[in-house]
């Protein structure tokens, strides 16, 4: 027979704080949102972040780019796994380099690649400058010149990465110049030598670089060794970087920590590839992490990169949890059907409400702490946004939270901006859509049927000042529960559930609203 649950399914959008006396003196700047995503061991402190925020792994959402942005924000990046395992990889390192001085992980192209391969690093990468070289070699060959992306739609496929230059070195240019000569160009050609890429060379210090590329107005400087061949990149915005942002999440040689999400199918192949290119944390990308499948993999990881974390899931009941926390795993993530592009619940039938998974996984939580001494955070992902019900995720247990649409909107997701009834937009897509599954049905095991949607949001603007406003909002929220960190809104907290008529009354009615500022919900 049928177990029913004598649980009400429900969800953080179905409650309201009550205030608590807000103590004086309790503002934002007392405020510490440090959250915690993984265990900590005996071995190694767990990660913390500045701010309770990642971002979810899916091809709409989570590039290098994003995942640069969120760490310097104080919050996590989490790259997508329905890519192939090199180009994964590859986002890794763009993370892991993206701090540096001197850049010697760069994506280069051969001379002789086309304008398809080009574009598709440009794409999967999110890097808008390319440096064009020539050799077999496994490090850089012989530099030709930089290629800036976006590259022009009407540039046919098999175009050459030289046809697509914008920066030449000397060299390259008094050599095509040669072969031009005489031709009606060659005068151009010749003006385009006084203009041609400067460059560092190979020991060159930082602040040197830095002065040629203030004397030039350049936004990179290569560094080339004698014999022409690249060796680093240097990026002025690398330079900014530090001081720009002191929330910056960071782990050791001081580099942007980054997650990368993997699956149950090609972990063996997988995660040493991402271990190799410098992962802080493992998320499974999985919709349903109750399975032995799941299990096989946590052990096959614990035993293979003990040193590696692995953030396990998804999950929605305490049951699953257990059987988690006794595998080992740093960190959990919940949530099942609830995610905006999600149709799991309409199509399998399962799933919860975040509150009600919220609530009972925190417990087991706690109890399997109080037992072992293990505090294992839990992450709730899926159907969040809004300021309020991110700040009462974390009321109800939740250590951190991970968003989709949210993040997706930004700027810095990888979609581009299009226009949609003359406002931005970006596409947004499951990865249990049919346009993610293209890559492979992975994450959901079958490919029969989809569990998620492609659709449009509004394009938002920057990570930052998006982020901005939402913790504007949840610092608000914490002053009048008077919690001055996550610890102590979980242990202050008092919520209440909400009638749909006081829900109405709550918001703007019987008038005709004038404009809006907020971005944020
Ligand atoms: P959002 O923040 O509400 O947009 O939800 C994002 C979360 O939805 C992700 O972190 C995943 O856990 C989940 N998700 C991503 N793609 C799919 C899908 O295609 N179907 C169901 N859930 C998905």
């Amino acid at each position: 027979m049928v177990t029913i649950s004598d649980k009400i399914s429900r969800t953080y959008a179905e409650y309201r704080f009550i205030p608590r006396k807000t103590p004086e003196g309790l503002s934002k700047d007392k405020i510490d949102l440090t959250a915690q995503i993984t265990k900590d061991t005996a071995d190694r402190q767990g990660i913390r972040l500045k701010l309770p925020v990642v971002s979810a792994a899916m091809q709409s959402v989570t590039g290098p780019e994003m995942a640069i942005a969120l760490a310097q924000q104080g919050g996590l990046g989490v790259l997508f796994c329905s890519q192939t395992i090199e180009h994964e990889a590859m986002m890794v390192k763009a993370v892991k380099r993206a701090r540096a001085g001197f850049v010697s992980m760069v994506e280069v192209v051969q001379r002789s690649a086309h304008t398809v391969t080009i574009r598709d690093i440009i794409e999967q990468t999110g890097y808008n400058v390319i440096p064009v070289v020539e050799g077999d070699r496994s490090d850089y060959g012989r530099f030709f010149g930089i290629i800036e992306g976006p590259i022009p739609p009407d540039v046919s496929d098999d175009t050459p990465a030289e046809q697509l230059m914008q920066h030449f070195n000397q060299e390259t240019l008094e050599k095509i110049v040669e072969r031009e000569k005489g031709s009606a160009d060659a005068r151009d050609l010749i003006d385009m030598i006084n203009d041609y890429l400067p460059y560092g060379s190979s020991g060159i210090s930082l602040d040197d670089a830095n002065l040629i590329m203030n004397e030039h107005r350049l936004k990179y400087l290569p560094i080339v060794n004698k014999d022409n061949t690249l060796k680093f990149m240097v990026f002025k915005k690398d330079l900014q970087a530090h001081t720009d942002f002191p929330n910056s999440v960071v782990g050791p040689n001081k580099r942007y920590r980054v997650g990368a999400s993997i699956n149950t199918h090609d972990y063996k192949d997988r995660v040493p590839a991402l271990v190799e290119a410098g992962v802080d944390v493992l998320f499974i990308d999985s919709s349903d992490g109750f399975t032995d499948y799941q299990d096989i993999c946590i052990n096959h990881i614990k035993k293979e990169f003990p040193d590696t974390p692995i953030v396990a899931g998804n999950i929605i009941s305490g049951e699953a949890f257990d059987n988690l926390a006794a595998l080992g795993v740093d960190g959990v993530k919940f949530g099942m059907g609830g995610g905006s592009i999600c149709i799991t619940q309409e199509q399998k039938g399962t799933g919860r409400g975040q509150s009600t998974a919220g609530l009972e996984i925190s417990e087991h939580r706690d109890r399997f702490a109080d037992k072992t001494g293990d505090h294992i955070p839990i992450i709730s992902d899926g159907g969040l946004g809004p300021a309020k019900d991110v700040a009462m995720a974390l009321a109800f247990g939740a250590d951190a939270v991970m968003m989709g649409r949210y993040f997706g909107g930004c700027h810095e997701s990888p979609p581009p901006i299009i226009e949609i009834d003359g406002k931005p937009h970006k596409e947004y897509w499951g990865e249990g859509s049919l346009r993610a599954k293209e890559w492979s049905g992975k994450r959901y095991g079958q490919n029969e049927f989809d569990e998620g949607v492609t659709s449009f949001i509004p394009y938002t603007g920057r990570v930052a000042d998006n982020l901005n406003e939402t913790f504007a909002k949840i610092y608000a929220t914490m002053t009048s529960v008077g919690a001055h960190d996550i610890a102590s809104l979980q242990k202050r907290a008092l919520v209440e559930l909400i009638s749909d008529a006081s829900r109405k009354e709550g918001g703007v009615h019987d008038v005709k609203e004038v404009g809006k500022t907020s971005t944020t919900p």
